[in-house]
């Protein structure tokens, strides 16, 4: 009696849990409504180069909350290859979201972080902007996911 309940039980939560995955994979494309960086690249005394980036971010992210979400932790990052590294990741901006409430949300912003590389690598250097996001339940797994944006280039110049 007691086992059969409980496995039902569990069952029920398995298909809620794979409900839940489909919806949130099928929503993924209307997550990012728009994103627009504008970047320049400068030289540094250093002799590295240093990049500016002025980001304006429209994303609705509410469907990644659910009654069991607690908050998403959101952060964008540039991804981009040298000769030295074949996968180098700058993040340029993160931000918690702590309810559906603020999940539609239209920002500009410079990068938060410094968006640096060793050497001269950065001019006219194509990169992808990724969003990852991590999902802090209520009870549970914490859920980890991202989208990737590819086709940006840096300006083939100084600035
Ligand atoms: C950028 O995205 C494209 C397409 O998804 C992928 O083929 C490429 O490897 C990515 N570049 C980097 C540096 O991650």
């Amino acid at each position: 009696m007691h086992s059969f309940g409980y496995r039902a039980n569990a069952l029920l939560t398995f298909t809620i849990t794979i409900l839940a995955a489909i919806c949130t994979i099928a929503s993924l494309s209307d997550t990012l409504n728009s994103i627009s960086p504008t970047a320049t690249v400068k030289k540094k005394s250093t002799g590295d180069d240093e990049v500016a980036v002025t980001l304006d971010i429209s994303a609705d992210l509410q469907s990644l909350f659910t009654w069991n979400t607690k908050q998403v932790f959101v952060f964008l990052a540039a991804e981009y290859s040298t000769p030295k590294n074949s996968l180098n990741q700058v993040s340029l901006w993160d931000g918690i979201i702590p309810a559906k409430e603020d999940a539609v949300f239209s920002i500009k912003t410079k990068n938060k972080y410094r968006f640096i590389d060793q050497g001269s690598n950065l001019r006219g250097r194509d990169f992808n902007l990724t969003l990852h996001w991590h999902v802090m339940p209520k009870t549970g797994k914490m859920f980890a996911d991202k989208l990737v944006l590819p086709g940006f280039r840096l300006p083939e110049s100084y600035r």
